[in-house]
């Protein structure tokens, strides 16, 4: 569980985040929604430790992140799996490589057993069989697989993932949802998923966190959006027109 309490953050005085409190809870996959530039990249930066916040806490399971010294976030770090923007694969190592990077940095394991490790989360992400392949050999939904067992590698409790379904067709984007949804329940992590894609917010969105303008306007599951009268959240939502009479029809 990751607590947020009164979370400010300011570039050069410009407040970007206002007093942001909420919690992201084990186990499910928490969604931050909003529109371009409310301030979602900037907040999962400040929860992994990228930002420094202005003010506020962030609380790993009770322990206070931001209070904690270099040596001891860097040591956080080892339990969070973060996939950031585009899959951000090294493009001179193979798809097994790259799994096996944060193996050969952060784990005592020998060569066999990171080799079995890397092996066991390609599976898991359905990719064995392209292990000695190049990231430029594979499409860009794989890519995104490969960075999710590599972000899963050292079996963090913590997973970050800002806009995991950029660039990717609705099809394939599903399958990463249902990917990131599974391994989260499957290992009982704490995800977070940054967001733009509505049908991650209907499909896995378990806690969502709708972010306005550098606030925390709303939070609920996927089921209370359809309902909801908060006329920010749904102007968000339903931007399109027949969005907007899909509602009308459930609401009648
Ligand atoms: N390093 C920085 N220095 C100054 N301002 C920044 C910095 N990083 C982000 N900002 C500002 O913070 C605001 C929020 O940006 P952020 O990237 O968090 O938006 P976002 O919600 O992730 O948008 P998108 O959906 O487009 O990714 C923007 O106005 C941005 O210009
Ligand atoms: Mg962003």
């Amino acid at each position: 569980m990751i607590e947020v309490k009164n979370l400010c953050k300011s570039f050069e005085g410009r407040e970007v985040l206002k007093d942001i409190s909420t919690v992201f809870e084990d186990g499910k996959t928490n969604l931050i929604i909003g529109q371009s530039g409310s301030g979602k990249t900037v907040l999962m930066k400040n929860l992994v430790g990228l930002f420094e916040p202005t003010s506020g806490q962030i609380l790993y399971d009770g322990r206070d992140f931001v209070a904690m010294s270099k040596t001891e976030k860097v040591m956080m770090r080892r339990e969070m799996g973060m996939i950031f923007q585009a899959a951000a694969l090294f493009d001179s190592l193979t798809v097994l490589e790259n799994v096996m990077f944060p193996l050969d940095m952060f784990s005592s394991m020998n060569y066999r057993e990171r080799k079995k490790r890397a092996m066991d989360c390609l599976d898991r992400v359905n990719l064995v069989g392209a292990e000695k392949k190049y990231p430029g050999e594979i499409s860009g939904g794989m890519q995104k697989r490969v960075a999710i067992a590599r972000a899963i590698a050292l079996n963090p409790k913590y997973l970050f993932c800002d806009e995991p379904n950029s660039g990717l067709d609705p099809k394939t984007s599903l399958v990463i949802d249902e990917l990131l949804h599974s391994i989260t329940s499957e290992f009982n992590m704490t995800t977070i998923i940054n967001t733009h894609d509505m049908n991650s917010v209907m499909g896995i969105g378990e806690n969502i966190v709708f972010i306005y303008e550098g606030h925390k306007e709303w939070q609920g599951v996927s089921a209370e959006i359809m309902r909801s009268t908060n006329k920010r959240l749904t102007d968000f939502i339903f931007a399109s027109d027949l969005l907007k009479e899909m509602r009308e029809a459930v609401t009648r």
